[in-house]
């Protein structure tokens, strides 16, 4: 089926249509070896041989974003009330099928990636796996080294035993702030941790996945593809 030119490109790299025409307008793009500098020349994908800056256009399959999630946003693809982390994406993304791997609660901010490679996705969700998440919390209450050695061997909540987990307080007393690391994901884990050692989570944010951090220079809502060394990472997460 013959499509737009800029079109077939930005649905394959995931460029925005302002992009993908300067790129064409430029001369970057060839097709079946011939310079084309129209945006709008129709291509035949199944036929036509499309190359950008002398590479073959192949179609990516999978695609790995890291979002600085915002408060109020919930971590699915669509609701009919409410806003969605899809919502802070260009409308293009929502059709090749990213999705969030693993949710954050509405009021949680932090590192939130969303992708295509469902295999991966489950591998970071799965606590057969045990890829490690880092959250920075703030809690109305006080931690301390009683919590820290409890939280280690693994806290019993509700009947079930958490996989020994890591906290690293950095703030004492009264509004106590600290490092969580757990290698599971059940839901509101570290709120119902939290509660069960007598605190209630005022501020919580995922800093790190499977090792990769959460970008500073992303202000929440804002969002960037991971590098090639990041996506390793989260590739191999939990494989080992
Ligand atoms: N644990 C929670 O309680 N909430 C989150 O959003 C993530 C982990």
């Amino acid at each position: 089926m013959a499509e737009r030119l800029d079109k077939v490109i930005s649905n394959t790299t995931l460029q925005s249509r302002t992009v993908c025409k300067a790129l064409i307008r430029n001369g970057a793009v060839s097709v079946n070896g011939v310079p084309v500098k129209t945006p709008e020349f129709h291509v035949d994908t199944g036929k036509d041989t499309i190359a950008v800056n002398g590479e073959p256009l192949s179609p990516r399959r999978f695609f790995y974003i890291m979002m600085n999630k915002p408060r109020g946003y919930l971590s699915t693809t669509e609701d009919r009330y409410e806003r969605t982390v899809l919502d802070l994406l260009p409308g293009e993304y929502g059709k090749c099928g990213l999705s969030p791997a693993g949710r954050l609660d509405r009021d949680t901010e932090g590192f939130l990636l969303l992708t295509n490679d469902g295999e991966t996705a489950h591998r970071l969700m799965s606590p057969k796996h045990h890829a490690e998440k880092t959250y920075f919390v703030r809690v109305a209450g006080m931690l301390t080294d009683e919590h820290v050695r409890a939280i280690a061997q693994g806290l019993r909540i509700d009947g079930y035993t958490c996989l020994p987990a890591e906290l690293k307080i950095v703030q004492k007393g009264e509004n106590s702030e600290a490092f969580l690391t757990i290698r599971e994901g059940k839901f509101h884990q570290i709120k119902r941790m939290m509660y069960f050692c007598g605190c209630e989570v005022t501020y919580l944010c995922r800093m790190s996945i499977a090792g990769v951090q959460l970008d500073p220079a992303l202000a929440p809502g804002a969002w960037r593809f991971l590098t090639d060394a990041e996506e390793r990472a989260v590739r191999d997460a939990g494989k080992r």
